[in-house]
């Protein structure tokens, strides 16, 4: 075990994460190319079949496959305990997890062609074996932090958004949303997103920017107040919509999701290299737009702000500003980091590159602004959809392509310093 706590000689196989890592970024470009297709109109209403799957093939194809991919690495790092054969593992809930996403964006695109069944029997195997041996995992883990704790309530929320989603998809859909679909999207941003994020954020931050511990205090009680408001929220949004019960659950998730966000960005204030860091400054994005998300939220319940733009808003802010952008920064960290640590195994001799040297920030810097600019191109977009959805889709064709880029980079360093090291050897 290393001096951070983790046990790197329990990581797994580097092609186990690195194939969700590769993939994911492929659905952001998805995601761009269909909104530059469709244009406009994509955007008429949150509930038609482009912005169905333009939100699938982000919150699924982009952010679940690099958050499995980041469990599959973190967890038996974290908690000691590995996952029982890995490779065979990721290989199928990769497989499931890509083509069942495939076929729930052409199921939102094309009804009655029968993708929809499809997706539901591929998506629902996949994720419920990739929770079940998650879960396993961590009940036999030695350690349990707040970390790995975190990470298990999230796991439950994935459970639950699958089981909520599977539901909404057999049920018929008229066209009328239903409280279900709140209850679903609840579970999906709030229990799963931004709870494996904080989570994630545990660890990540202080070991990689170099920032002091979070407070236990919120690594101990993040989680389980998320978790128990996110219950009493269902519950009032079921039960009692549109009463005191539903904005009394919205504002208490309000303010644990703005402690978070703020306690992150004082603490990287106070980190102790002063050096300028990509990822950081992706990670600054990220807590930014949440303060910026949940600020908005609180002046749309208080009814200070109006419009029916503004669930849009929210979801640009959420999805591409918050977890996007963490997502960025956790990939342009944990990518290079695990190459290096696999280069380290293989005892090559002579000097080793080191993290930047795999990514440096040349390739990485330029991304960020790129990034920046699609969020605000699309921020513009929810406003006036008619000229901005085309600069919009193609910013973010651009950065995620750019992310796509830069990870085959490293990867592909890597593979000509091995291939080097066999040459010699
Ligand atoms: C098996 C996986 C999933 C299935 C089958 C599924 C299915 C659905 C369906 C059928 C709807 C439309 C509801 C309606 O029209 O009433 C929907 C909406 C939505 N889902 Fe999912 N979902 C899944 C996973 C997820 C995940 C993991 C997330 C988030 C991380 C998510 C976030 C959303 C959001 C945000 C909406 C609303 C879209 C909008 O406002 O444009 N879903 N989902």
């Amino acid at each position: 075990m290393s001096a951070t706590g983790l046990q790197l000689d329990q990581a797994p196989p580097l092609s186990v994460p690195l194939r969700f890592f590769l993939t994911a970024p492929l659905f952001g470009v998805l995601a761009a190319v269909l909104l530059f297709w469709h244009g406009p109109t994509g955007l008429a209403s949150r509930w038609t079949p482009t912005m169905l799957a333009f939100t699938h093939l982000l919150t699924l194809g982009f952010l679940t496959s690099a958050m499995l991919g980041a469990l599959l690495q973190m967890l038996p790092v974290l908690a000691g305990a590995p996952v029982a054969r890995p490779r065979l593992v990721s290989g199928v809930v990769h497989g499931l997890l890509t083509t069942g996403t495939l076929a729930l964006v052409t199921g939102f695109l094309a009804p009655g062609t029968g993708a929809f069944p499809v997706a539901l029997l591929l998506l629902g195997p996949g994720l419920a074996l990739f929770v079940g041996v998650a879960l396993e995992c961590l009940w036999r883990a030695p350690i349990g932090d707040s970390t790995a704790r975190t990470m298990g309530i999230a796991l439950v929320g994935l459970a639950i958004t699958v089981a909520l989603g599977i539901g909404l998809g057999v049920g018929a859909r008229t066209g009328a949303q239903s409280s279900w679909t709140g209850v679903h999207i609840g579970w999906g941003l709030l229990g799963w997103v931004a709870m494996l994020i904080g989570g994630v954020a545990w660890q990540v931050v202080p070991m990689f920017q170099l920032t002091p511990p979070y407070p236990a205090w919120l690594r101990r009680a993040y989680a389980p107040v998320l978790f128990f408001t996110l219950l009493g929220l269902s519950a009032a949004l079921l039960l009692a919509p549109g009463r005191l019960a539903e904005k009394f659950f919205g504002a208490a998730i309000a303010a644990a999701l703005a402690l978070f966000a703020g306690i992150t960005l004082l603490r990287q204030r106070q980190r102790r290299r002063r050096l300028p860091d990509v990822t950081l400054a992706f990670w600054r994005l990220a807590m930014t737009s949440l303060l910026a998300a949940v600020l908005l939220w609180l002046a749309g319940a208080a009814e200070i702000v109006r419009g029916e733009r503004l669930a849009f808003l929210y979801g640009v802010l959420f999805l591409l500003g918050f977890a996007a952008s963490a997502v960025h920064g956790m990939l342009y960290k944990i990518v290079p980091f695990l190459l290096w640590l696999h280069l380290q195994r293989k005892n090559i001799r002579g000097t080793l590159p080191n993290m930047k040297e795999l990514l440096p920030d040349r390739r990485t810097r330029p991304h960020l602004w790129v990034h920046v600019a699609a969020i605000a191109a699309a921020v513009l977009a929810c406003l006036v959809p008619a000229p901005f959805t085309y600069l919009a889709a193609a910013l973010l064709l651009l950065s995620f392509g750019w992310l796509e880029w830069n990870l085959l980079a490293a990867v592909r360093r890597y593979r000509r310093l091995i291939r080097a090291h066999a040459h010699v050897a």
